[in-house]
């Protein structure tokens, strides 16, 4: 007998195709099954990875809390766990499998316990045949599109006593009005495209996330209200690249028209991200100029300063380029603040390629930098370049990267010390209990000691030391 039901597998050829995409009015419905076993019982998910992946763990609590189960971080007390994966480095992926190897232990303990995998490490052909060979105990594994099937695939496997598979890379639905439970009560996050179009020669997101699928700016701008209603503060529009929102809708909708709209419901911070270099045009520098409750902070990734490399990642700008549009962006708010990303290593990258990366950062100066080895991702096209440079010089390029990255990050920080800055008081500081933490306008932390009260406002505080990476403020009585 066949013990596992498998709805969809996924397929990189699948995902390289282009679909039609269309947007459905999801209805929860609770399957009975999951009423009589989970009610009042609770759930454990855990995410890896980046924005979209939290955003879509608010939809699974929001599933799950539909179904009247609530959160616990005890995963012994979990009835539920989900593993909510990451695929965009070979270390990412690496850190997963050794999450779910712990878990077979509460598997002994606890027999009825449902491990579910989602995210993007189960959208690999290759990932999901080894997850499946590896960890037999796994129940479900649900694809980046199929979230909103979460209680009917545990249903599934409650009423049927098999493991699901459900995995598909060819469903370009947008599934509207999925319950959501936030994570954070003063900050949001609002997906305004799924997916990426733009293929980049070393990145998997597009084969794990799929094609490019832009909201309806009525349903952004409705969910963005109910924010701003309900006493949000900040809102975070999140794509894989937001300036290509609304290209695929081919109406005319564009980034910075759903930018002004939403800057224009009255939200006390906006933010996004991502922004791709080559879609960032006049107009969003505009809009962004002309609302002052559009954060002055933009992070713009870089990935390599030469042009060679720029092109064999597919990135479509050049180092020309992307400085321009740094400069237009200074000339227009002087006070914006960019941070970035940056591969060292991708396959045959000469000394002298690496040399101009140093160079444009130290010409752009940037607040901070995340900076990453190229890690080989199977089936994307430079993962099949025949790469001649060693792993130790790559190693010795990243340090090399690092410390540019950590001094320039260091002498920005200390820039900071004396001044004033508005900071929006997320809670009580996760160090130190004494203190409160928030974050600047350019999304800096701050600690500092206040009242209780002030969580979720909006406050001055005056910098007194930086610590790089946080800064140490005092309250500022208005
Ligand atoms: N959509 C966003 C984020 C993509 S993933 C963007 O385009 O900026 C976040 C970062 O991970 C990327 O900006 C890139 O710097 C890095 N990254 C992606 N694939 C990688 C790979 N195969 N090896 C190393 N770094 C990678
Ligand atoms: Fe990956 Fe490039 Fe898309 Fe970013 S823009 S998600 S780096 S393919
Ligand atoms: Fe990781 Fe998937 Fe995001 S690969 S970075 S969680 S889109």
């Amino acid at each position: 007998m066949n013990k596992t039901i498998i709805n969809n597998l996924p397929s990189f050829t699948k995902a390289r195709k282009r679909y039609p995409s269309k947007i459905v009015n999801f209805k929860v419905e609770v399957p009975e099954s999951v009423t009589a076993k989970l009610s009042g019982k609770s759930f454990l998910i855990r995410t890896f990875g980046c924005q979209a992946n939290i955003r879509d763990e608010e939809s699974m609590a929001g599933l799950l809390k539909a179904a009247n189960m609530q959160r616990t971080e005890n995963e012994k007390a979990a009835s539920v766990i989900i593993i909510n994966t990451c695929a965009v480095r070979e270390g990412a992926e690496q850190r997963i499998f050794g999450q779910i190897g712990n878990l077979k232990q509460l598997k002994l303990i606890n027999r009825d316990l449902i491990i579910i995998v989602a995210g993007c490490v189960v959208q690999q052909e290759e990932s999901l045949v080894k997850l499946r060979k590896t960890f037999p105990f796994i129940d479900i594994f649900m694809g980046t599109n199929a979230i909103h099937k979460l209680l009917n695939l545990i249903d599934t496997k409650i009423t049927q006593n098999k493991k699901v598979v459900d995995v598909p890379s060819d469903d370009v639905t947008v599934y509207e009005n999925v319950p959501v439970e936030r994570i954070a009560p003063h900050k949001a996050f609002v997906n305004i495209t799924y997916g990426c179009d733009k293929f980049c020669t070393y990145c998997i997101v597009p084969y794990t996330r799929g094609k490019e699928r832009s909201r309806l700016p009525e349903d952004i701008l409705r969910e963005c209200k109910i924010l701003v209603d309900s006493g949000y503060q900040e809102i975070t529009l999140v794509g894989q690249n937001v300036n290509a929102y609304g290209l695929d809708l081919k109406n005319g909708t564009t980034f910075s028209y759903i930018l002004e709209e939403v800057a224009k419901l009255g939200i006390a911070r906006l933010r996004f991200i991502t922004s791709h270099p080559w879609n960032f045009n006049d107009e969003m520098i505009n809009v962004m100029a002309k609302y002052p409750n559009i954060m002055r902070k933009i992070h713009l990734p870089l990935q390599s300063g030469s042009d060679e490399i720029l092109k064999l990642m597919g990135r479509r700008y050049t180092v020309k380029d992307y400085l321009e549009l740094v400069s237009k962006l200074r000339a227009k708010m002087p006070d914006i603040v960019l941070t970035t990303d940056i591969i060292v290593g991708f396959p045959n990258e000469t000394e002298a390629q690496f040399l101009e990366t140093l160079k444009v950062v130290d010409k752009v100066n940037y607040e901070g930098a995340f900076t990453f080895i190229y890690s080989p991702r199977s089936g994307t096209p430079a993962a099949r370049m025949v790469d001649n440079v060693s792993r130790e010089e790559k190693g010795k390029r990243f340090d090399c990267l690092k410390e540019l990255v950590d001094a320039q990050t260091e002498t920005n920080a200390a820039k900071y010390v004396g001044k004033k800055c508005r900071v929006l008081v997320d809670g009580v500081s996760k160090k130190d209990i004494n203190f409160l933490s928030g974050y600047t306008e350019s999304d800096r932390v701050v600690h500092f000691e206040g009242p209780l009260a002030l969580i979720g406002k909006i406050v001055e505080v005056k910098i007194i030391e930086s610590r790089v990476y946080s800064f140490l403020g005092e309250l500022v009585n208005e």
